[in-house]
């Protein structure tokens, strides 16, 4: 089971995002979800609580994105070893104090599209499968300042004007710590 540390990572975050749902809401969405999972459940509570937690943030993704946009979070970086210039390779990779504030980062401004805790809902990739070498630096670095348009359509935003470069590091040093091989 590779997959069940990280759900349970998720699960851990999962109560501040469910927060802001309306209450009411709430049971019926989970008892949806164990239904769902009745007839598949074995009886490994904790396979069963990972099972769950996927499903929850499966739900919990999509109602955000149904929700529209989130303002995008600028992200401190003071903390970090400054870059005097812009770079194609990651700077921070093992850095604890990038991971950390790659992590919070990326919940606040990825996460509704790219699932907590990395785990996809499946409304875009799951990150946690990207390679984590040097060309693909250059290519999430890319990709995170342009976001991802296509024929007008806004699959997903710029965050060029969001985030400094110490940022954007900051991110992938995230990602790469919770990297999961194809
Ligand atoms: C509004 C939803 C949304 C948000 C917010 C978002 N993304 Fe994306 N992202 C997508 C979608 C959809 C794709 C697939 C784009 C495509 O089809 O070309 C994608 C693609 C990517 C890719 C390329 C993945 C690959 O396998 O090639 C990377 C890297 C990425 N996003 C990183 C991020 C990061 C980091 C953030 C936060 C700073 C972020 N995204 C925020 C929706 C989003």
């Amino acid at each position: 089971m590779l997959r069940a540390p990280f759900s349970i990572h998720a699960a851990a975050s999962l109560a501040p995002f469910t927060l802001p749902f309306p209450a009411p809401l709430r049971p019926p969405e989970l008892s949806i979800s164990f239904a769902i999972l009745e007839p598949t459940m074995n009886r490994n509570p904790i396979k069963l609580a990972a099972r769950a937690a996927v499903t929850a943030l499966g739900f919990a993704s999509a109602v955000a994105f149904a929700h529209g946009d989130v303002t995008p979070q600028a992200v401190d970086t003071s903390k970090l070893p400054p870059l005097a210039a812009p770079v194609d390779k990651n700077p921070y990779v093992g850095n604890p104090e990038a991971i950390k504030l790659g992590s919070s980062a990326f919940n606040q401004n990825c996460a509704r599209c790219h699932g907590l805790g990395a785990v996809s809902g499946g409304i875009a990739p799951d990150l946690r499968y990207l390679p984590t070498d040097q060309p693909t630096d250059e290519y999430f670095k890319g990709k995170v300042q342009n976001g991802a348009v296509r024929n007008g359509v806004t699959y997903m935003p710029a965050f060029k004007d969001v985030f400094k470069e110490e940022a954007i590091w900051a991110i992938r040093s995230y990602l790469v710590s919770v990297h999961v091989e194809d």
